[in-house]
């Protein structure tokens, strides 16, 4: 049995299908400074929110093994994607704690909607799975949920195409169903989404309130870590390592821009 003090000093592992999860890493790194993090991401089989539930399964139940491996005392799902349809089995196959990121977002919607409507955009598979649906109708019984998949924003964010006309045009043409509906809060529901916060809120309305599942994800880790005192004692910073199962095209500045700074000591993960 090990003692809770090795425990407390092992690394939180957090995966995503690619490098969008970065921004969910970088809520992390933020909110809990001497924690040491392990970053997976699975730029080799990117994108996850076009693939089937059994295929994402599968796949994050690889990428979960890999992070098990390194020791982690906690797995976060940064992807919604993974997060949609895998967090429920792969709970099932570890006795660390696992969670994702759909939870935390639809508490915090929930919270925040005086009006009752929230919209939520994703990839095709997070809209299709109804996850935010079904977690959101678990705090309130009669919220109105309007949803929409939104699957260009990945790439425009991965291009850095943040706040140009083609960014503005396709959120206009996405948006305007969510628009009509007057939803007072958006949940932005895939990792990918910060990135282009300033324009999302300039076509669907300053006044709407953006819920940035990641940072709200990162407080429910801390939240997870302080009840199983598993929280580092450590006072110096936490280390970093990142891994990725390709290292594709544009790979560190796509990554950098994720982040909000520079990213070394980037390694080639291998899954089994
Ligand atoms: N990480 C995915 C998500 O948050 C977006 C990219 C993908 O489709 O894999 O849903």
């Amino acid at each position: 049995m090990l003692q809770k003090k090795n425990l407390r000093s092992r690394p939180i592992g957090i995966f995503d299908s690619g490098i969008g999860g970065l921004t969910v890493a970088k809520a992390v790194f933020n909110l809990l400074p001497n924690e040491d993090v392990i970053y997976l991401g699975d730029t080799a089989r990117l994108p996850y929110g076009t693939k089937s539930k059994e295929t994402v399964i599968l796949y994050s139940i690889e990428c979960m093994k890999f992070l098990l491996s390194k020791k982690v005392k906690m797995v976060v799902v940064a992807c919604n994607t993974a997060s949609s349809v895998a967090v429920n089995f792969l709970s099932k196959i570890t006795k660390v704690p696992v969670i994702g990121v759909i939870s935390p977002g639809s508490k915090t919607a929930v919270k925040s909607t005086n009006n009752k409507k929230v919209g939520v955009i994703g990839t095709y598979g997070t809209i299709k799975s109804k996850s935010y649906n079904k977690e959101i109708r678990k705090y309130s019984k009669d919220v109105i949920i309007f949803s929409q998949p939104c699957s260009l924003f990945v790439q425009l964010a991965e291009d850095g195409w943040t706040e140009n006309r083609i960014t503005y045009l396709t959120a206009s043409e996405y948006l305007k169903e969510l628009k009509k509906r007057k939803i007072d809060t958006l949940i932005l529901g895939c990792t990918h989404y910060p990135i282009l916060k300033k324009t999302i809120s300039k076509v669907i309305g300053k006044n709407i309130k953006l819920i940035d599942s990641g940072e709200e994800t990162a407080k429910e880790v801390k939240i997870i870590l302080e009840e199983r005192n598993l929280l580092s004692k450590r006072k110096k910073k936490g280390n970093h390592r990142f891994f990725v199962t390709d290292f594709p095209n544009n790979f560190k500045s796509i990554s950098e821009r994720f982040l909000g700074k520079k990213i070394n000591n980037v390694k080639k993960a291998k899954l089994t």
